[in-house]
């Protein structure tokens, strides 16, 4: 019997992951299909009772219920208990367990372009995202990490909460703009830059180290203003499109024991957004 699998959320029309997951599935010889359900906050509850009923195989968690589901499922891997989010869930034995593959997905899409031992990190922002990408960053070998956010209390509530103050700290956005020529790798995690507001930058650039990455996890548009003027001044720049089909390649992986082709994946939702984006 063809297995099923699906994304829960809202809003949810406009979510690729049906795209690249059935895909994926064609492209690995698994008989499974990929749907999209809206789901309203006030009917989580019922919608993972029916996916359990419905004997569903999995499923991948967005806005707004990546918190909210975790008392809902039967385990969850630690990982996705410190970050406090789950975004893939798989039914084994009729088993709901929850994973968080954003951070890995984020971290194994940037090990492609930069490697991390010994690098200097910075962090903008301090959001759900910030969470999962400094939780897994961190655990890298020899990695210093900075956080700049807006309210400055929450990056120092983040640190704190990991107890992680031997290797990051919390500075503000104007320190961290005055001295942007020491990280080796830069990291947007905030919603600024993104669609509609494409002109906003989260910090003015001058100049930045050599070999410089930025990642900017936003992908509408796909180029944001942070990394066409970074990349105007030398830096290697890697969009959003990277992290969501790495989070998404983990999650085929933990349902099928499949990796699928990320390239392909990419390639896709460039198409998809080709047409969209401004
Ligand atoms: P997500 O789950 O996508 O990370 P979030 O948890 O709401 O979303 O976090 C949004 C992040 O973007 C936060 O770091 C937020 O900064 P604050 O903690 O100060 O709110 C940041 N952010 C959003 N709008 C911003 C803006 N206009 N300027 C600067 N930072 C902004």
């Amino acid at each position: 019997m063809k297995s099923l699998y699906g994304v829960i959320g809202s809003p949810i029309a406009h979510s690729m992951s049906p795209l690249i997951h059935n895909d994926a599935f064609l492209q690995k010889g698994v008989d499974a299909y990929y749907h999209a359900f809206h789901v309203d906050p006030e009917e989580l509850e019922t919608a993972v009772a029916g996916m359990r009923a419905l004997g569903v195989n999995g499923f991948n968690v967005t806005i707004p219920h990546k918190e909210a589901i975790i008392p809902l499922l039967d385990r969850v891997e630690d990982a996705a208990l410190q970050i406090g989010a789950v975004n893939t869930v798989v039914n084994r034995n009729g088993e709901l367990i929850g994973y968080n593959t954003d951070g890995r997905g984020f971290v194994e899409a940037l090990k492609e372009v930069v490697k991390l031992k010994d690098k200097h990190v910075l962090i903008i922002g301090a959001g759900g995202a910030a969470r999962a990408i400094f939780y897994t960053l961190a655990l890298e070998e020899g990695v210093q990490i900075d956080i700049c956010n807006r309210t400055v209390s929450k990056a120092e509530d983040l640190i704190k909460e990991f107890s992680l103050e031997r290797i990051a700290r919390s500075i503000t956005v104007d320190q961290a703009a005055r001295e942007i020529q020491r990280y080796d790798v830069v990291v947007q995690t905030t919603s600024v830059g993104m669609h509609p507001k494409i002109n906003d930058i989260p910090l003015p650039l001058k100049s930045i180290k050599h070999h410089a990455v930025f990642s900017d996890i936003i992908y509408n548009p796909i180029e944001t203003k942070l990394l066409q003027e970074a990349k105007s001044i030398g830096a290697i720049t890697q969009n959003g499109i990277h992290m969501f089909a790495y989070q998404a390649a983990l999650a085929f992986e933990i349902w099928t024991g499949k990796f699928p082709d990320t390239v392909r994946m990419k390639k896709l939702v460039e198409e998809h957004l080709g047409g969209k984006t401004c």
